[in-house]
């Protein structure tokens, strides 16, 4: 298969996660309910990978480094921390249904700053417009539909002049770009473990300014086993029931393989994949293609419109052909409003750190095959 839906999940991993996950599935049992040596390798285990995604994101205390189900499971808890109902929310216009069905759930009043797809400088004015008075605002830092990555540091430092919260989806540039919690001041930042920190599936984490947040399960936490309520201090009082130790150990085995890479290398890796795509696509009248002019503003996510042929049809006679990619909204609704796609839907190409040039050319010329086979028709 060649995999062009990393926007999705990561397929290819390092070996070391699947080594790490059997690893933990043969020599550990439950962290923090017991001292023997399985339980107490569990509880290292997760303080080691604590204290990993401490060192990539900022986070001082590894603490307040939270193991969630997923960046869905983390943006709940985070909303619905700040947030209640009648309580007005600045987000984006490329927000996924992870923040707007919570916030519509809520009750709250959801404000967006609109602004146009790649520019980063009309998103800024944008929440600088709404952000006076609001509870709490949401960003995402990149775009799942198009790769394109919002100016986070900008509107983090509006809302530190604003006092208001600041959570941040991370779902599409955890592992790939930089996020600092230190400089951003965000009250929360949310991520998946599978996507670009290369762990497995069922692995999230919810970076936590302070342990002012309300969990969303109460239950066992191995710690004050005598009180009736959750603990106060983190992570405990986000973490009831039994964890995914042997997710949590791929995911330390991914965030290791990514901290033994050269700073900004995936990066630089997936932005060439998306340049080498977007150039053997370019220049057709039966493709529309969404690309940003800086290279700072977009990932390693090509969406394109593929005119004459349904995306969704698209999508699957490529499945056929063995290419792995993701049409239609994305569960994003949102971010096609803005960027006016919401009638087609796009085609998603996303790559990876162990993508090819090779497997690009396959797809962009299987890709090109469909289409004029079906301009024939
Ligand atoms: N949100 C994920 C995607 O963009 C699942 O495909």
């Amino acid at each position: 298969m060649i995999y062009l839906d990393s926007a999705a999940t990561s397929y290819h991993k390092p070996a070391a996660v699947r080594h790490a996950v059997l690893r933990a599935l043969t020599t550990m049992t439950s962290p923090g309910r017991g001292g023997y040596p399985s339980a107490m390798e569990a509880a290292d285990t997760l303080y080691a990978c604590r204290c990993a995604l401490g060192d990539l994101f900022g986070v001082e205390d590894p603490a307040n480094v939270v193991f969630t189900s997923s960046a869905t499971h983390g943006l709940n808890i985070a909303l619905k921390t700040l947030v209640g109902p009648g309580d007005r929310v600045v987000i984006s216009g490329f927000e996924h249904n992870a923040v707007t069905r919570p916030l519509r759930a809520i009750g709250a009043e959801t404000v967006v700053a609109a602004s146009p797809l790649f520019d980063p400088d009309a998103a800024v004015e944008a929440y600088r417009r709404a952000l006076p008075g609001a509870k709490a605002a949401v960003c995402c830092h990149v775009s799942n539909v198009f790769g394109y990555v919002l100016p986070v540091e900008r509107i983090a430092a509006l809302c530190r002049e604003e006092g208001v919260p600041l959570v941040i989806d991370a779902a599409q540039s955890a592992g790939v770009l930089p996020l600092d919690m230190r400089e951003l001041g965000a009250a929360f930042t949310a991520m998946p473990g599978h996507k670009g920190l290369l762990g497995p599936q069922g692995t999230g984490v919810l970076l936590c300014a302070s342990d002012a947040v309300l969990p969303l399960l109460e239950g066992g936490t191995g710690s004050l086993g005598e009180s009736e309520e959750m603990p106060e201090f983190l992570p405990d009082r986000l973490e009831a029931g039994t964890h995914n130790v042997p997710g949590i150990a791929g995911l330390l085995a991914g965030v290791s393989w990514l901290q033994r890479q050269e700073p900004g290398a995936v990066r630089t890796h997936e932005t060439a994949l998306r340049h080498r795509l977007a150039n053997a696509l370019r220049g057709r009248r039966d493709l529309r293609l969404f690309e940003a002019e800086e290279d700072a503003c977009q990932t390693g996510v090509l969406s394109v419109v593929t005119d004459g042929l349904d995306g969704e049809e698209a999508a699957r006679q490529l499945g056929e052909a063995g290419i792995a990619v993701r049409a239609g909204l994305h569960c994003a609704p949102l971010a096609h409003r803005s960027a006016g796609t919401f009638d087609t839907g796009t085609l998603r190409l996303s790559v990876s750190p162990f993508t090819t040039e090779r497997e690009i050319d396959a797809a962009a010329a299987r890709l090109i095959e469909i289409l004029e086979r079906s301009a024939r028709k």
